[in-house]
This record gives C-alpha cells, sequence and structure tokens, in this order.
C-alpha cells in the first residue's frame, strides 16, 4: 500500500488524459485553451501501465480528468482499460459535459461508476458567461439521462464565486430539492494565472456550511477513497451538499490521491513545484520499475499545499492537471 511519510494512504489517483479543454472558464482558461506546442499525451497502453500498476500499489479508484477528458476519441476505451484492471474498484469522471447527452451512452458501455459534472451557476446566461459556452440545458438533460440509467453516481461541481454564485444559494438548492444528485461548492483555488481573479472572488466555504447547519442539513460519513468534500443531507431534499474547502486547517490532512498528467508526470500534490516523469517506466509492461520508482517518490510528499501562503507551485491553471 502506497504510504508517505505522514501515514496517509494513497487509495485514489486523478489521472490526467489530455490537458486541452474547449471551455474558456473564468478562474480556469479565460482566455481558453492555448495550443503552443504539441503535446505528447499519454497512450492508451501507457495509461494501462499506470492504472495497472498503481492497482498493485493499493489504488482502488481512478478518477479521469482533463483539461476536457471527452475531446479523446478513445475515452471509452480508457474507462474500459481502467474498468478492467484487477484492484480497480471504481472508475469516474470529471468532464465540463458539453456532449454529455452523447457521450453518456458509451461511457455507461464501458462500465463508468461515477460522473462529476462542473456547472458554476444554474442560471444559462450565468453559465454561458463564466464558461464561455450556451450549453447548459444540453447538460441538465445529459445529468436527467444518467439519473434516469442509474448505472452511475452523479456530482455537480461549483467553484464558489463572489460575483456569481456565492450569494444565490437559493436556486442550487430549489434544484435539489428533487434532483439526487450531490452538489460540491468548490472553493476558489488560486493558481499562477488567476491572481487577480481569485482575490476579487475568493469566497470561504466555512460562511456557507453555517448556514445549512442553520438549515437542519446534516453531515454524513465519509468513506476512505472518498474526495474531500464534507457532505450533507438533508431529509427534504433528495439531493446532497458537499463542501470543498482548501484553504481550511486540516484540509490536507486526510488527502488520500496521486495526480498523473497528460504528460506522464506524477503529483505528489496538486500544488508542487514539478511533476515526476514516469514516461520512462511505462514503456513496457512490466510494472515492476514502475512500481519501486512511485514508492521511492513517495518520501518528497509535504504534509500540506503552500497555498495559504500564496505559493501555487508549478500550477499556472488546474486544466494542466484536472484540479
Ligand atoms: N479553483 C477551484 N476549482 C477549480 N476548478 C478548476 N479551476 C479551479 C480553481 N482555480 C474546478 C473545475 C472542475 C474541477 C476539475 O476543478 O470547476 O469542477
Ligand atoms: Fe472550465 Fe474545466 Fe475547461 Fe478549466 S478545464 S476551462 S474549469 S471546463
Amino acid at each position: 500500500m502506497l504510504t508517505d511519510n505522514f501515514g496517509r494512504k494513497f487509495y485514489y489517483l486523478r489521472l490526467s488524459i489530455t490537458d486541452v479543454c474547449n471551455f474558456s472558464c473564468t478562474y480556469c482558461l479565460p482566455d481558453g485553451y492555448q495550443c503552443d506546442q504539441p503535446r505528447d499525451f499519454l497512450s492508451l497502453p501507457e495509461i494501462r501501465r499506470i492504472a495497472n500498476g498503481f492497482s498493485q500499489l493499493g489504488t482502488e479508484k481512478i478518477r479521469i480528468t482533463g483539461g476536457e477528458p471527452s475531446l479523446r476519441k478513445d475515452l471509452p476505451e480508457i474507462i474500459a482499460a481502467c474498468k478492467e484492471t484487477q484492484g480497480i474498484k471504481r472508475v469516474a469522471i470529471t468532464t465540463n459535459a458539453f456532449k454529455l447527452p452523447e457521450h453518456l451512452p458509451s461511457w455507461l458501455d464501458a462500465g463508468i461508476d461515477a460522473i462529476n459534472i462542473s456547472i458554476d451557476s444554474l442560471d444559462p446566461r450565468q453559465f454561458h458567461s463564466i464558461t464561455g459556452h450556451n450549453k447548459l440545458p444540453h447538460i441538465l438533460k445529459g445529468i436527467d439521462m444518467a439519473l434516469a440509467h442509474g448505472q452511475t453516481t452523479v456530482k455537480v461541481n461549483t467553484v464558489l464565486m463572489r460575483e456569481y454564485n456565492a450569494y444565490d444559494m437559493q436556486t442550487f438548492l430549489d434544484w435539489l430539492k428533487d434532483t439526487p444528485v450531490t452538489l460540491r461548492f468548490i472553493e476558489l483555488m488560486q493558481t499562477g494565472e488567476n491572481q487577480e481573479f481569485f482575490d476579487a472572488q475568493h469566497v470561504q466555504g466555512s460562511r456557507i456550511k453555517q448556514n445549512l447547519i442553520l438549515d437542519g442539513w446534516l453531515p454524513a460519513i465519509r468513506d476512505k477513497s472518498a474526495g474531500p468534500a464534507q457532505e450533507f443531507y438533508h431529509p427534504d431534499y433528495a439531493g446532497r451538499i458537499g463542501l470543498i474547502m482548501p484553504y481550511s486547517n486540516d484540509f490536507c490532512s486526510t488527502c488520500n490521491r496521486l495526480r498523473v498528467s497528460s504528460l506522464g508526470k506524477l503529483h505528489l500534490c496538486l500544488f508542487t513545484e514539478e511533476g515526476l516523469s514516469l514516461k520512462d517506466y511505462l514503456q513496457q509492461d512490466d510494472v515492476e520499475p514502475l512500481k519501486q520508482h512511485i514508492i521511492n517518490m513517495m518520501g518528497n510528499k509535504k504534509a500540506t499545499h503552500f497555498l495559504h501562503e500564496k505559493l501555487t507551485g508549478a500550477t499556472t491553471n488546474l486544466a494542466m492537471l484536472g484540479g
């Protein structure tokens, strides 16, 4: 089992398969994806070896991220490859869902277990102004299809922003009355490129937590391979609410994930200085050298990120590494 110097165990791998994205979210890629050089993204055989190596080290869950993972034509094969790996119990994806109704059947066929969708506003015009795309109704249709099918859990990620959503909880609450999704409010994180935006828009999740508790929302119990969200439920609501508060004091103590970028670099934290390349170890089916290399690097994992000191590491935006 992969363990670090602080006794944390790593059950969960976030695997980015591309850093290309077609959206231009204000806090992430405000000017859209910049294609500055040709990129050599992980191939399907390399992805298979990563899944294999990590699962032999105790990884139980793989989340496929981007950029926007569905921009890769071989996404269904990637999902299936992860799903077929012995020891991997859950395969999830984080997506902007711009073509969810079209893509859903092939993802379900490939065995997807969980879909996380980014929606920062339930107002179609505001959604358009945040992402650059007028896609909200289409995405909501995809969510309804996924819920009707029932094979996957559906979660929605909403980045809290002062100007766009943090002071309008009611629309979200109304939606959750009858929609059985978990809506996770994520505190905006500072990255190398969004400093001004961060200073203007960051809102603490603890404010929302206080209001939820006052309104009768109750804390739910956390699973060992679960994400970092504190989840709440309410007897009158079909949906749940989660809060992801990376600036809260003990956030990193429950860290259970590692990340591999689409360029094949291991990132011990979302905000480390640089990724550690695995590429040389991904060129053969024997995963023993890969496993040993990963184990050797675990000692470098720090206790926490340095976001409080405004140190964002090499992370210029989260499309690089899929959040
Ligand atoms: N702060 C917080 N969340 C972010 N995401 C992207 N950039 C940031 C940021 N700076 C979110 C996306 C998506 C998830 C992958 O990460 O909205 O839901
Ligand atoms: Fe938006 Fe995600 Fe694309 Fe960034 S990677 S622009 S957050 S959809």
